[in-house]
């Protein structure tokens, strides 16, 4: 299985509908990240701030807003931004050079609510992975998890979604107030001791974990432990091979 990491992102701006469209129908499953703007709504966008993928730095209405937290902003301020524009000029694949990006839209691509991603995704019933950014700092957790999980369910969704998150504390609370939604955990830097028990604790059906930790030895253990593995970010097709030759169930990829 092969995941669109943050949609499509080598041909589209990353976690926007055209990156989505693009993904739609060529993987498995569509990966794409949420935090909550200022007014609680759910948005989808990748970092912290908004300097990279946006043009918010260009904009006078926010100047002296640095250092641009979508935290900070309202969803009506996020709105007003343009979220593709920075793709086709910092080429971060080398598509745009090499012509194999889509073409550049007439009108602004906006960050997406996590809403609009849900209606087509249902339109086109496509799977997808909502992965929760940890926003301890701006939103107790219990906001962040009414916030999204509510969304998810008035969109009736809870069947095409699944959870996955950093902060473990999350899941554990899309458990108690989603039962039926699925819930990945994910992990970086170094596995958890003990890393069987830990995820039967968690209560999760899958484990994502990082590239670079990834062993054959740790695979076997958690896929005879009944879980779905996961790794992420995988680009490289021989290094796919070889993770699916271990039985990792899906690779995040930026590219086909
Ligand atoms: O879900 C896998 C991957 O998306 C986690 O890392 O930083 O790209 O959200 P990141
Ligand atoms: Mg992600």
């Amino acid at each position: 299985m092969r995941a669109a990491h943050r949609g499509y992102r080598a041909v589209a701006p990353e976690n926007t509908l055209p990156a989505f469209e693009a993904a739609s129908g060529r993987f498995s499953f569509v990966e794409l990240d949420v935090q909550l703007s200022r007014d609680g709504i759910p948005v989808v966008i990748h970092d912290e701030t908004l300097l990279r993928t946006t043009d918010v730095l260009f904009l006078e209405r926010f100047s002296g807003r640095a250092p641009w937290r979508v935290a900070a902003f309202s969803l009506e301020e996020l709105r007003a931004l343009d979220a593709g524009s920075w793709f086709y000029r910092d080429d971060p694949f080398g598509t745009v050079a090499a012509g194999t990006a889509l073409p550049v839209r007439k009108e602004i691509v906006r960050i997406p609510t996590l809403e609009e991603v849900l209606r087509f995704a249902a339109a086109e019933e496509l799977l997808l992975n909502v992965e929760i950014k940890d926003m301890r700092g701006s939103f107790e957790a219990a906001v962040v998890i009414d916030r999204i999980i509510g969304t998810i369910e008035a969109a009736g969704c809870t069947s095409l979604v699944f959870i996955s998150s950093f902060n473990h504390d999350y899941l554990k609370r899309c458990r108690i107030r989603c039962p039926q939604l699925v819930t990945a955990a994910l992990q970086e830097g170094s596995h958890p001791p003990g890393v069987v028990d830990y995820l039967r604790e968690l209560g999760v059906a899958a484990y994502h974990t990082e590239d670079s930790i990834v062993t054959e030895a740790l695979v076997k253990r958690v896929r005879e432990a009944g879980f779905f593995v996961g790794v992420f970010t995988v680009n490289d097709p021989s290094r796919s091979a070889e993770l699916f030759g271990w039985g990792v169930n899906a690779v995040f990829a930026d590219r086909l």
